[in-house]
């Protein structure tokens, strides 16, 4: 709505009454806005080496670390509950200064994505592409001595084109930058249709703001970074225009999809990243808002189903076409028994 029209329009629609259309469910439905479906829910998963073996993540109840096995276990309840997509992260068993883990063939993803797509093969798969779960220092890209310790952007890069193309040659239907290096899309573009993978799509973690609403995960991932902090790559999330320069970048180096994150948060920043370029969006409810909403909720503070579709449906009135949450299979069986 543009602001400062709001006024003028009272005078020209001097019978409106706004309860009219309250009054009853079906007058509510019929009249509501936005919608929210399981089929626009993407569930995060943590995988793990091992077998049947399922390590809870203190801070986000509910999530766990899990095993291959266990991977596909709790994303074919997902995908029964009409959850059509997860997305992959990985902790591997050893971490070094060049994050090997990330594209080894047989990583712990790529491993996971194979067991996926043959057990499950109507699901997405997305795999987060990212090194600082592969990285003894814990940050998403290279630590240059020669660059002063800092995360060297054009250093990082192939790294990162490796670790896409080895998702993808597993079998990973979307692959999704989370590093926030410059020119990354572009790189995996490039290698991916090097490699005759012209046909997967990326969905870049576009506009990704550095926040301290990202504390749960790194307990999940085991990424948190041993020094320093993110700030020199991740954005400033005082800055909603530079979140439209990112978006454009990656649209221009090839994605398909953009995302915003975190979504609570940020959600100006969705609106306007969908009004301006109006492509396939997502938003992402990270780790923190999640464990904010189970933490009030465990003491009773909130009624956590009806707070989280009210948060779910704020992210999709604000633009997202699609939500990653970690409520993704509870938000489906809420929506099935009709919230
Ligand atoms: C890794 C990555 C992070 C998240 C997604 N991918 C953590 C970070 O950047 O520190 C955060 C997800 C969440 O908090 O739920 N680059
Ligand atoms: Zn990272």
């Amino acid at each position: 709505m543009v602001a400062g029209m709001s006024t003028g329009w009272i005078g020209h629609f001097p019978n409106y009454r706004a309860r009219r259309l309250r009054r009853t469910a079906a007058l509510r439905r019929l009249v509501r806005e936005t919608t929210l479906e399981a089929g626009q829910l993407v569930l995060p998963l943590f995988a793990r080496s091992g077998r049947k073996a399922r390590r809870p993540v203190s801070s986000m109840p509910g999530v766990f670390q899990l095993s291959p096995d266990e991977v596909a276990r709790e994303a074919e309840k997902a995908h029964a509950l009409g959850v059509p997509a997860v997305i992959l992260f990985g902790i591997p068993e050893r971490k070094d200064e060049k994050a090997s883990g990330a594209f080894a063939r047989n990583g712990i993803v790529q491993q996971t994505v194979r067991l996926l797509k043959k057990e499950l093969p109507d699901l997405i798969v997305m795999t987060d592409v990212c090194l600082c779960e592969y990285m003894s220092h814990g940050h998403c890209g290279i630590v240059s001595k020669e660059q002063g310790g800092e995360v060297a952007n054009d250093l990082t890069l192939p790294l990162l084109a490796r670790t896409a193309l080895s998702h993808a040659e597993a079998g990973a239907d979307v692959v999704a930058p989370s590093d926030m290096m410059d020119g990354r899309v572009g790189a995996i573009r490039r290698e991916l249709d090097r490699h005759g993978l012209s046909g997967t799509p990326i969905l870049s973690y576009a506009a990704k703001f550095a926040s301290a609403y990202y504390g749960p995960f790194r307990e999940a991932a085991e990424s948190a970074p041993k020094f320093g902090d993110r700030r020199s790559y991740q954005m400033d999330g005082a800055n909603a225009r530079e979140a439209l320069r990112e978006v454009a970048l990656d649209i221009a180096e090839g994605a398909d999809m953009v995302m915003v994150k975190p979504a609570l948060a940020y959600l100006d920043v969705l609106y306007r990243v969908k009004t301006e370029f109006g492509f396939p969006t997502g938003a992402y409810a990270v780790s923190g808002e999640y464990a904010m909403m189970k933490a009030a909720a465990a003491r009773g503070w909130i009624d956590e189903r009806a707070v989280t579709l009210e948060s779910l449906r704020a992210m999709r009135r604000a633009g997202a076409d699609f939500i990653i949450t970690y409520a993704a299979a509870e938000a489906a069986r809420w929506l099935q028994e009709g919230a």
